[in-house]
């Protein structure tokens, strides 16, 4: 099958498309023909030598991403919920070797959810790493309620965009933050409030915030801490809470905590739901070839990029 298999870590030169041997599905497992993937910053950071390549490079070749959507080929043993012929999709073994950079993928049954039947494999394969985080981070770790004032950076971002709207589902009033180019988006999405962070220091501009989601990291955490009303939450994916934040948190009685994705099918179906519904949906910016997974790459690590990219294999 053609896969894009990470000769080294490094530039993105190193992703080569080659043929490797079609996975079995173990027990627990079943075979994805993928019709879509989509890429993420990790998956990029993972290619410089970052993020989770220490991990992949034990078991090689290293084939890079995690979410697909397609549909069942084949099923191994212990899987009731799945039968050939399924179109499914879902955030593949996160935190670990995900190997969705490929025509065929073996992946957990518990990591994967059925696709709606309004949704394409396009809009289904976006809506997987990215959407779960934000799920997990304001309906998990945040528990974000109805009425209550959420700030998310980076709001036209992958992680944004699904935030904005699924805190919009939950009934909270959502301040994003984006630059001009993306104001009317933001719009679109649903934001209440957009701050432009390049014209304007939003923490001079929002007080009284319950949570934000922090999806920028280092001085940006800092900096949303004087956001944050006593009491509330911050959770950063991005960056971390050291030492001298914790102390922060501590003098303002706010929780802060960095959050990492996991791969769930239960979450996974939540989404399903939500994209049956209409009341999230993925926003695809640009679709690339498999051959142009470089590319793809390239697009990623702008750190422009709005909404999703996704990748046909
Ligand atoms: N811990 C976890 O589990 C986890 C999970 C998912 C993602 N992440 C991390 O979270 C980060 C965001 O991921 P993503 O997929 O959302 O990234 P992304 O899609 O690449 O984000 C791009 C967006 O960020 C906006 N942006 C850039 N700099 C900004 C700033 N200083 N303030 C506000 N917005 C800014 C851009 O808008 P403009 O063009 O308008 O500037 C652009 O639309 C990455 O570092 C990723 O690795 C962590």
């Amino acid at each position: 099958m053609r896969t894009i298999i990470l000769e080294q870590p490094g530039a993105v030169e190193n992703l080569k498309l080659t043929d490797t041997p079609k996975p079995s599905p173990k027990s627990g497992e079943v075979l994805v023909q993928v019709k879509a993937i989509s890429v993420n910053p990790v998956d990029a950071k993972t290619r410089a030598g970052k993020a989770m390549y220490e991990q992949l490079a034990k078991d090689k070749p290293v084939i890079l991403g995690w979410d697909i959507a397609g549909e069942v080929t084949a099923v191994g043993e212990n899987v009731d919920k799945f039968k050939t012929g399924d179109a499914v999709f879902g955030m593949v073994n996160f935190p670990g070797h995900g190997k969705a950079y490929a025509e065929y993928v073996a992946a957990p049954a518990d990591d994967l959810a059925h696709k709606p039947e309004n949704v394409s494999f396009q809009q289904a394969a976006a809506t997987t790493l990215a959407a779960l985080t934000a799920w997990q981070v304001l309906t998990q770790q945040a528990r974000l309620q109805s009425g209550e004032r959420v700030l998310i950076h980076a709001a036209s971002g992958g992680v944004g965009h699904f935030a904005v709207q699924i805190a919009k589902h939950i009934g909270a009033y959502v301040i994003g933050t984006a630059s001009e180019a993306n104001a009317d988006f933001l719009k679109e999405l649903g934001v209440d409030e957009h701050i432009d962070y390049k014209k304007v220091k939003f923490e001079e501009a929002v007080k009284d915030i319950d949570v934000v989601l922090d999806t920028i990291g280092g001085d940006n955490t800092t900096r949303s801490f004087d956001t944050v009303k006593q009491g509330g939450r911050l959770i950063t994916i991005a960056g971390s809470i050291d030492e001298e934040k914790e102390k922060l948190a501590k003098e303002k009685d706010i929780k802060a905590e960095r959050y990492m994705v996991h791969s769930s099918s239960k979450d996974m179906e939540q989404l399903a739901t939500l994209m049956q519904s209409g009341e999230i949906r993925p926003y695809i910016y640009k679709e690339y070839a498999l051959e142009d997974m470089q590319q793809a790459h390239q697009q990623i690590e702008t750190g422009k990029t709005k909404g999703k990219i996704v990748v046909i294999p």
